[in-house]
């Protein structure tokens, strides 16, 4: 039902677009807004807040100019710039899902992950909130889907008069890269420093409260202990709220690199973004620390935490490992980032530890045989959720406290909506500090 949907769009675009399959942004029309639910609090204690989302937790924009080896039916450029993660137009199997494909996955350069020559790839709405509010666009009506922290936006303008792209902001980055890319000059952290400092300026010399979810967590951690100093820290950032970050990575980001995911899209090609994300730096990034734990099991041999070299090996992406050491020698995410913190996280949820599969290459038509071992949410086990507590250990406590809250039965994803957590943050972030 949904590839007909999508055919559907598919067709009446490509009949009535000049670009053929790809409508650039400028051609959509605005989607009305409505960002207030109702009250009219003000609350004057409000201090701004940055948002950063997790691995394709944000929108990303494409142009593209003379790009090569194009699958057939995919244009080579685009005069524009328009939304290719995620947008409905790009998912019709067979047809325009190999463009998206060809277009999103990152190329491994001279110990790079970068985009392809002639895509260039950037965050939409870098500051304001359509990055991270939500994920998606319908190709042709411009509505939005794919809602992601709509929910906190929405939530902390009704409770407390925030006004988005003011001091409530989404700071998207390109999460098919990692930490290496960031820092580089003009990189996605010089992007982030600058917003911070605007944000901070915009708003009476408040310091900011910085938000990340799952990856966005780490996104910020490995800013805050390798990009600014203290005395830059002390001036502009007044927390960083954690909502799941995966500091010690999670096995389950091994087996998608392994398997292949959907991301939720019961239309997506499996082996189309198995191939991308084994190109991921951000991906890469969450690969789970080394440890004795087996983490895939096949009939020929099992792999622990430690084997990732011989993992990716057998499933023929060695590059895969190159791109993983290539990241995790760019910082350290068990750094204290010196910055009180806020650990928010689930637990109590089973939490897949290993899969069982017939090769470490495996198709990606079969289901997922789990194995579960440990608490967690869902996704990250406890031992890299509760990583973000050790923080503690290493940061002066008067100074920058480090406050743990566990939520029981909250998963991975829940955590940006549930009406607990957003009680809390609101809390936090209106208590004038
Ligand atoms: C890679 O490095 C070589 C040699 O320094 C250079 O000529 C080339 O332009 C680089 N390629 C990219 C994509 O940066
Ligand atoms: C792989 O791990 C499974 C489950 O822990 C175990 O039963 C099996 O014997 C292991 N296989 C090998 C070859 O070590």
């Amino acid at each position: 039902m949904h590839t007909a949907i999508a055919l559907i769009l598919f067709c009446t675009l490509a009949l009535s677009k000049k670009n053929g399959m790809f409508i650039g942004l400028d051609n959509l029309p605005k989607q009305p807004f409505e960002y207030r639910m109702g009250s009219n609090e003000d609350n004057p204690n409000r201090a701004p807040v940055i948002f950063c989302g997790g691995l394709s937790g944000g929108a990303l924009m494409f142009k593209k100019d003379n790009l090569q080896d194009t699958p057939t039916l995919c244009t080579k450029s685009s005069d524009d710039f328009y939304q290719g993660w995620i947008n409905t137009g790009l998912l019709v199997p067979k047809i325009t899902q190999p463009c998206l494909f060809h277009e999103i996955e990152p190329v491994f350069v001279n110990g790079s992950v970068q985009s392809k020559p002639g895509i260039t790839v950037v965050p939409k709405d870098y500051g304001g909130h359509e990055g991270v509010t939500y994920i998606g666009t319908t190709a042709l009506t411009g509505i939005n889907i794919g809602g992601y922290a709509i929910s906190l936006f929405n939530y902390l303008a009704d409770k407390a008069g925030y006004k988005f792209g003011e001091d409530l902001r989404g700071a998207n980055y390109d999460w098919r890269l990692g930490p290496k890319e960031y820092s580089r000059p003009n990189g996605d952290y010089h992007n982030f420093k600058n917003l911070i400092e605007e944000t901070y300026n915009k708003n009476s010399n408040k310091r900011v409260h910085l938000i990340g979810h799952s990856l966005g967590g780490c996104y910020i951690q490995t800013f805050l202990t390798t990009y600014v100093s203290q005395e830059w820290k002390d001036k502009y950032v007044s927390s960083l709220i954690s909502l799941a970050g995966s500091y010690l990575g999670a096995p389950m980001a091994a087996i998608e690199m392994a398997t292949g995911t959907s991301f939720g899209i019961p239309m997506f090609d499996k082996d189309g973004v198995k191939r991308v994300m084994r190109k991921m730096g951000g991906a890469a990034w969450m690969l789970p620390t080394p440890n004795d734990e087996v983490m895939y099991i096949t009939p020929k041999r099992n792999y622990t935490n430690s084997q990732l070299k011989e993992f990716f090996q057998d499933m023929k992406s060695p590059e895969t490992f190159e791109i993983y050491q290539n990241e995790m020698e760019f910082g350290e995410k068990t750094k204290a980032p010196s910055v009180p913190v806020y650990c928010m996280y689930g637990v109590g949820s089973p939490t897949v530890t290993a899969a069982k599969m017939p090769e470490a290459d495996a198709p990606t038509n079969i289901d997922v045989d789990e194995i579960i071992k440990q608490d967690g949410d869902e996704t990250v086990p406890f031992y890299s959720l509760s990583a973000c507590d050790a923080f503690a250990n290493n940061q002066d406590q008067n100074k920058y406290p480090v406050v743990v809250d566990r939520f029981k039965g909250v998963t991975h994803r829940g955590i940006v909506s549930d009406a607990k957590i957003l009680e809390r943050v609101l809390n936090i972030v209106t208590s004038n500090k």
